[in-house]
């Protein structure tokens, strides 16, 4: 849950390793020559490390991949285990080193003796990435109590080096937190309370009550949210740590704490997965939560759209006709289709309020991007080539799949409604795209944007590289490093 892992950075210590309690994780080069640490587990357990290292499962072994040896003869510790990385790994493959012990942690302590390895802070986001549970409704879950003790050679460094990297994981499992709560305790209200929690951050969050959205003409977000008994809210972040005066990314997120489908209600079968339908608001959370936590040298302003899809006798019906902020109007063909509904008002805010630099939205906006992409890439969407690769780009550093897809004219035509300026659906074919392009009706010319379809990455049913199943945090690594990237360089 939502605090990373106390990890500790200290000196090398081989005598500590004897006693250590838990687990011990050492690392071994490909070549499979031992270090002092290394020479130090053969001696007390009495060659076994040595034949390991001999052995062909060992050469069989990837970067960044373990065996583990149950209790050690020699050792106080239930396991040792032994990792497969050079001394000067990529990022990726410490990071995948470091997920790889993050999974078998459990509930111990684990000493990780990372000695002269350059990469002990890749280590140490990726032990605190994937050591992640969510058991706030397990009530026979073991309390994690555990304490990883990263030993290098220069901790201090190491500290320093992983102090940003932990501000990500950190961030990342707030998001996870968020999307996996089940919507009857995350409600649109829970939801903006623990939002605002973070002002003690140096945050700056505001919470716009219905009655101010509907002042500010929110009539499409507020059509989504008034068949629900829980409020709507719109929640406004902002973090300052830049220039003064320098116009702010904006990073907007759906916030459906959960998507019935409303009046044009979905089938029974895999509703329950609709609680994460707020993954995109929980990223944007989760990223200015890691902004903070380094105090970045940037201007961000997240905004989230938080609202409930529910069918009732005062619930949006199919034909309606909504005006947005922007003072277009919709005719709403399909109430599953709500998203939309949510971004283009807080699109419109965002411009309206603060002339953003860029803007990315994020939302869990559509299942066709889930039979187009699977669950290996969000599809992006982007009026802006160079800010678009300069996301790509960030994404691709930081393991994070993403894929651009089009966008068009010929798709846009697809909205045109007979009675109203849009519909709200284009029909089935492209249905990702046509959602895109919805959302580019809202969207300055002048403004770079980037949409980012994320249902298929912001929960899914198996383990992932840094996380179990479940959310995944998808995007708070990329997105911190677009704005190191683009608005903290000089
Ligand atoms: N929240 C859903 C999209 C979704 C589907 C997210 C599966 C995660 C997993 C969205 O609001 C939705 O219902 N979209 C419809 C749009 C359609 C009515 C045009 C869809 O994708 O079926
Ligand atoms: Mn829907
Ligand atoms: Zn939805």
């Amino acid at each position: 849950m939502t605090n990373v892992t106390s990890i500790r950075f200290g000196e090398t210590d081989i005598e500590a390793i004897a006693g250590q309690e838990g687990r011990v994780a050492i690392l071994v080069d490909t070549e499979g020559k031992l270090d002092p640490a290394g020479r130090r587990v053969n001696r007390l357990t009495r060659g076994t490390l040595a034949r390991m290292v001999d052995s062909s499962r060992f050469e069989k072994l990837g970067q960044g991949e373990v065996i583990s040896l149950g209790f050690p003869a020699g050792l106080s510790a239930e396991a040792l285990d032994i990792v497969k990385l050079d001394r000067r790994p990529s990022q990726a493959d410490a990071r995948k080193a470091g997920a790889a012990l993050g999974r078998l942690r459990g509930e111990y302590d684990m000493l990780v003796l990372t000695g002269s390895t350059r990469r002990a802070a890749d280590m140490a986001f990726g032990i605190a990435m994937r050591d992640y549970r969510f058991n706030a409704h397990k009530t026979k879950a073991d309390p994690a109590k555990g304490e990883v003790t990263l030993m290098a050679s220069k901790p201090e460094d190491v500290a320093a080096a992983a102090a940003p990297l932990m501000a990500i994981a950190d961030g990342a499992h707030m998001t996870r937190d968020l999307v996996n709560e089940p919507a009857n305790i995350l409600t649109t209200t829970e939801f903006a309370d623990r939002l605002a929690e973070m002002s003690s951050l140096g945050l700056k969050v505001d919470v716009l009550e219905e009655d101010a959205l509907e002042e500010l003409g929110m009539r499409t977000l507020l059509s989504v949210g008034q068949g629900s008994d829980s409020p709507s809210k719109v929640v406004v972040m902002e973090w300052m740590g830049g220039k003064k005066g320098d116009a702010p990314l904006a990073l907007l997120g759906k916030g459906v704490v959960f998507d019935t489908g409303g009046i044009s209600l979905k089938p029974a079968a895999g509703m329950e997965d609709m609680t994460m339908d707020m993954g995109g608001a929980g990223t944007v959370a989760g990223t200015m939560r890691a902004l903070a936590l380094r105090k970045a040298k940037a201007n961000v302003v997240g905004i989230v759209g938080l609202v409930e899809n529910m069918p009732s006798g005062n619930a949006t019906r199919p034909g309606d006709v909504v005006r947005s902020m922007k003072g277009d109007t919709v005719e709403i063909i399909n109430t599953d289709a709500e998203g939309r509904l949510v971004l283009c008002d807080i699109l419109w805010y965002a411009q309206d309020k603060y002339e953003p630099a860029g803007m990315i939205d994020l939302a869990t906006l559509t299942g066709a991007i889930i039979i187009g992409l699977g669950h290996e890439n969000a599809g992006v969407f982007s009026n802006n080539d160079t800010f678009c690769d300069a996301f790509l780009k960030a994404a691709t550093t930081e393991g994070e799949g993403a894929w651009r897809m089009p966008l068009g004219k010929a798709y846009d035509d697809m909205l045109k409604s007979r009675i109203a300026d849009m519909k709200n659906i284009g029909g089935r074919p492209a249905g990702s795209i046509t959602a895109a392009q919805f959302l580019q009706r809202f969207v300055k010319d002048d403004v770079p944007w980037i949409h980012l379809d994320i249902a298929g990455v912001a929960s899914v049913k198996s383990d992932t590289r840094l996380a179990p199943k479940g959310a995944t945090g998808w995007g708070v690594a990329a997105l911190n490093r677009l704005v190191m990237d683009l608005y903290e360089t000089g």
